[in-house]
């Protein structure tokens, strides 16, 4: 009895207190023109109208709500920028009022989002970690310098499929592919930061690192009522804050023996080309709005970035790309002609080849265009009360940027469903550099993926090489009518049914 009514106490606590500061704020908010939205229910406002495929949902509310929707998500209040034109007014005139991040309750774990660039309020922490990774990390010097042993992870996964292959041989059955391509990705990345194969058989440590890694990833793709109701953040409703903390301290803990490995190692020998690690290790700042050396912890945290912005965006690309070739071929006969072309009986697709390799460019931005990895950006937040496009945003309102419908607005690109990569040979001016707002899987302005250089270069080359070395059918129990297309929304937006199929290697 007596658990019973504390019971209700608590649920009148949760809801009575936020409906009350809800009825209170809207009539203080009433005067001003917010921008137009779908009615919410009380307290939750519109959290259950959106559905699973909430870049889908907000797609379709366009042609009654036009370029700029407000929606209540429990009690946050949250703006969403819905076409190219609205993106191009945010990113060139805009960008500094939206220039913070909205903070989920996993990322606080273990003050993750103290130390993350990628969460980091728009100053002087930001702007130097920004220059570091920017100017120093992934510049084009170092990651050419880099090239051979991002070919050497990709000759590592070309025979991990092989083998693969061999094992389920003959009877039809397809392979993940996207898994390979995963651990490429993470490999590439580990030889980057660390100059190790994270993944080799006998890294017992780089093992377990993967495997934590893969769960920290998972805990911010789950929808957390603590984020939507802040005021249930102390209970940690579903245990996702704790998850992530223990996971998280977990990663933390093998990162900081790999950089205290380093330093008992001593610095890099004179003809060991420096590594991400050295490069932050050695960093020395200006002791002006920026510390003297950069922190264990921060050190730690930028390491899990690294993986974390890389791995799954790379390796999603990469399968939704594969997947449309095989639902087209033709347009697999056309990539596989012209590296026939450009790479020749060299063997090799090597990274200088991507500048003449047109057609699969084009297909990967036709891939970047209807799948984008993160569909509306990494959220955003206003950093004061603005006036975006005729509506006032109040200071921090989230704003999410809707690059799936930007992908498919009819206003822009002919037959936006089709899969159409001719289309970026006409129009090849276009790229994703943060210039074209019809095209920003990347994002744009201040905040704009800091790794598109490298990233570039890892997609065309993992696809390309898939498709070099091996010709590909489909898993015998799909065909190309019933193929799932689905998508799964977590931290990236990745095919709800991995794609399976089935490599057979080219003989050059
Ligand atoms: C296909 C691969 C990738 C995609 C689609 C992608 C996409 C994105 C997007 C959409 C954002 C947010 C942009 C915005 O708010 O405007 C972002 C931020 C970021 N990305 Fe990437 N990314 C990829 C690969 C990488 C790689 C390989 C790295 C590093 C090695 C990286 C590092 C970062 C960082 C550090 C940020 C935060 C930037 C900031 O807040 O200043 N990304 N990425």
């Amino acid at each position: 009895m007596v658990d019973w009514a504390s019971n209700i106490l608590l649920w009148c606590i949760i809801l009575v207190i936020p409906v009350l500061f809800l009825l209170l704020h809207r009539r203080r908010s009433g005067s001003v023109r917010l921008p137009p939205g779908p009615p919410g229910w009380p307290v939750f406002g519109n959290m259950f109208d959106l559905g699973a495929m909430p870049h889908e949902t907000l797609a379709g509310l366009r042609h009654k709500y036009g370029d700029v929707v407000w929606l209540n998500l429990g009690a946050i209040k949250t703006t969403v920028v819905q076409s190219s034109k609205a993106a191009a007014e945010l990113f060139k005139n805009q960008d500094l009022c939206f220039s913070d991040r909205t903070i989920t309750e996993t990322m606080r774990a273990q003050g993750y989002h103290e130390s993350s660039l990628a969460l980091a309020p728009y100053g002087p922490h930001w702007r130097s970690l920004r220059r570091l990774m920017t100017m120093e990390m992934l510049v084009t010097k170092r990651i050419n310098e880099t090239a051979g042993v991002r070919r050497k992870c990709v000759d590592d996964m070309l025979s991990w499929i092989e083998e693969e292959a061999r094992g389920v041989g003959g009877e039809g059955r397809g392979i993940q592919v996207a898994h390979f391509v995963f651990l490429a990705s993470f490999n590439m990345l580990g030889n980057l930061m660390l100059s190790c194969d994270l993944l080799h058989p006998g890294s017992k440590e780089g093992s377990e690192f993967f495997e934590v890694m893969v769960r920290v990833m998972e805990w911010p793709g789950h929808p957390n009522s603590a984020d939507f109701f802040p005021w249930l953040r102390w209970m940690d409703p579903q245990g996702l804050r704790k998850k992530a903390e223990r996971d998280l301290g977990i990663a933390m803990k093998i990162a900081s023996g790999f950089v205290q490995e380093r330093i008992k190692r001593g610095p890099a020998a004179e003809d060991h080309k420096k590594d991400f690690l050295d490069v932050l290790l050695d960093f020395q700042g200006s002791g002006k709005n920026e510390p003297p050396q950069i922190s264990d912890k921060d050190l730690n945290i930028i390491i899990l970035e690294i993986f974390m912005a890389g791995s799954e965006t790379t390796s999603s690309t990469v399968e939704w790309a594969l997947t449309e070739l095989l639902r087209h071929p033709e347009c697999m006969a056309k990539v596989k002609a012209e590296l026939g072309r450009v790479v020749g009986a060299s063997g090799k697709l090597e990274e200088r080849h991507i500048d003449d390799l047109q057609y699969l460019q084009a297909v990967v931005k036709e891939t970047f265009r209807l799948h984008p990895p993160i569909p509306f950006l990494v959220p955003r937040k206003a950093v004061r009360d603005t006036n975006f496009m005729g509506y006032h945003i109040p200071k921090n309102t989230q704003l999410f940027v809707n690059v799936w419908a930007i992908g498919r607005e009819a206003e822009l690109w002919e037959e936006p469903s089709s899969f159409k990569p001719e289309r970026f040979l006409d129009l090849n001016h276009i790229d994703y550099k943060g210039q074209h707002f019809q095209l920003i899987p990347f994002g744009a302005g201040r905040r704009m993926c800091a790794g598109v250089p490298l990233a570039h270069r890892m997609v065309h080359l993992v696809l390309g090489s898939l498709v070099y070395h091996f010709d590909w059918q489909l898993d015998s129990s799909i065909t190309l009518e019933t193929m799932d297309m689905r998508e799964n929304l977590a931290m990236v937006m990745r095919k709800l049914e991995p794609l399976k199929a089935l490599p057979k290697k080219v003989s050059l």
